[in-house]
């Protein structure tokens, strides 16, 4: 049996005073909450502060991205093992923005992905199709491309550290959410290339979260969908309650 991961991907929002006044609301309302596991994805500046709020607690913490260079000349860049330096147990890779304004490609996120493995980190791999690509009725074909894309070359063992979220870029931050068959279609598409790909022990043990406008109403619907096995919540982790709502189900 899967458990459910519930994500906070804050983006870039918060200042270092909020982030902590955030991270301690967190600490204090998910200090009960042992049937889930627990992240939060704060800005690269305040991962060590956060990592010192969240310490001792089930909340984990991680990167929103990363270099796959272990270090060097790459101005403005940060590596997995700064991450992990830092406290970080996660990090997210080829979420839709950093593709979209970032120009990161699934050979990019291929190359991140391994690095935060080797490292250490549970990478989590965000993939999903535009609004076009879905009226298109292309979504599968994007999302498998992204998918074994990101994941090539990778072992049974590498899989281990993965976890999946599929993020239709057309409910990200617009309010609409896929519904919760819609999600959970992609949800079982995307286990059945794992289990093509990996076998069916990779398909059955890998975590394949929805991220799009989740949110303390709709997240039960989409959670209780049985190949959803949590979120990545963008603007509804930004509120300590909205979060601890979703994460307490
Ligand atoms: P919203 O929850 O704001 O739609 O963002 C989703 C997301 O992109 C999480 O990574």
């Amino acid at each position: 049996m899967r458990r459910l991961l519930i994500a906070g991907n804050w983006k870039m929002n918060t200042d270092l005073r909020e982030a902590i006044q955030l991270a301690t609301a967190l600490k204090r309302q998910l200090a009960e909450a042992e049937d889930v596991d627990l992240a939060v994805f704060p800005p690269a500046p305040f991962l060590a502060d956060v990592c010192e709020v969240l310490q001792d607690t089930a909340i984990e913490v991680g990167g929103q991205n990363l270099y796959h260079e272990p270090k060097g000349a790459f101005t403005g860049e940060v590596s997995a093992a700064m991450l992990v330096s830092v406290g970080c147990k996660r990090v997210l890779v080829g979420h839709s923005e950093r593709r979209q304004y970032f120009g990161e490609t699934d050979a990019s996120c291929n190359q991140k992905l391994r690095a935060a493995i080797a490292a250490g980190l549970r990478p989590i791999l965000c993939v999903g199709e535009v609004l076009e690509e879905r009226k298109a009725g292309r979504q599968e074909e994007v999302v498998k491309t992204q998918v074994l894309g990101g994941l090539e070359g990778f072992s049974v063992e590498d899989m281990g550290a993965v976890t999946v979220a599929y993020e239709p870029v057309w409910a990200i931050g617009t309010g609409e959410t896929a519904t919760p068959e819609q999600a959970n279609s992609m949800h079982g598409f995307i286990r059945g290339l794992l289990a093509e790909r990996f076998g069916v022990d990779v398909a059955q043990t890998t975590r394949i979260l929805y991220g799009g406008s989740m949110k303390p109403e709709n997240s039960k619907a989409l959670a209780s969908e049985p190949d959803i096995d949590g979120g990545l919540i963008g603007g509804a982790s930004l509120v300590a309650e909205k979060f601890a709502a979703i994460a307490k189900g």
